[in-house]
């Protein structure tokens, strides 16, 4: 948000924007803001604070040089056609206008991707292909927004130990849907608890609190006018 630097007056794009609570954030500071998520329930939720929130699939967006500003926190890493995201940025931001983005990058939830691999292995599935997560590192990243012409005025790859408030069981019936979904109910307890058993040593700390392995990827780029 303060990368993004939002001023009053300014049109802004919420790409991924969740259940809205960052967009209702902007719209305080009286950015003219629309949410897009590809979530029908986000978007539900999203509209509930009285947001203008619209199912959007952020690798097919239809906006054209409406914006001041495209923002995206914590959502580009669900949308793997990175060259589809990045142009319909592109085509959605007027000449002049910024793209702002933090998402996870390349090496993100590493020891957890490891542990489900090995656990669905174990079970006779190849983890490998449920893989839905795109984390690139910043080279790749530049590269594809260069590509489609942003000028990329920083871009960082940084560690971010998070802290997992509902547990390493609740994150992974919440976000590794694509995961524990290749095995029937039974068997994805199991898949769960031994993923869980497998992680207890690396990521929770002394106070019993378990801390994701997350690495954040953070740019700002520009549409040159
Ligand atoms: C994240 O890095 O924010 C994230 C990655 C995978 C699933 C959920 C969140």
């Amino acid at each position: 948000m303060e990368l993004l630097n939002p001023q009053p007056g300014e049109r802004v794009l919420d790409l991924g924007c969740g259940d809205g609570t960052l967009t209702a954030h902007l719209r305080e500071g009286g950015v003219s803001v629309v949410g897009v998520d590809a979530s029908s329930d986000q978007v539900e939720a999203a509209r509930a604070l009285g947001l203008d929130a619209r199912v959007v699939n952020g690798e097919a967006l239809n906006f054209e040089d409406e914006f001041d500003a495209v923002f995206s926190n914590a959502a580009m890493h669900w949308m793997p056609n990175a060259e589809a995201v990045i142009d319909g940025v592109w085509q959605a931001l007027k000449p002049g206008g910024r793209f702002v983005s933090e998402m996870g990058g390349f090496g993100n939830v590493k020891s957890i991707r490891a542990a489900l691999e090995t656990a669905l292995h174990a079970h006779g599935f190849d983890g490998r292909l449920a893989n839905p997560w795109y984390f690139p590192t910043p080279e790749e990243q530049r590269e594809r927004l260069e590509q489609r012409g942003f000028e990329v005025r920083s871009i960082s790859l940084f560690d971010r130990p998070t802290p997992l408030p509902g547990g390493m069981g609740d994150w992974l019936e919440t976000f590794a849907e694509s995961y524990i979904g290749v095995a029937s109910d039974v068997l994805r307890q199991s898949i769960v608890g031994e993923v869980c058993q497998r992680l207890q040593p690396i990521l929770v700390d002394e106070s019993g609190t378990w801390i994701a392995d997350y690495v954040r990827l953070r740019f700002i780029a520009v549409r040159p006018c």
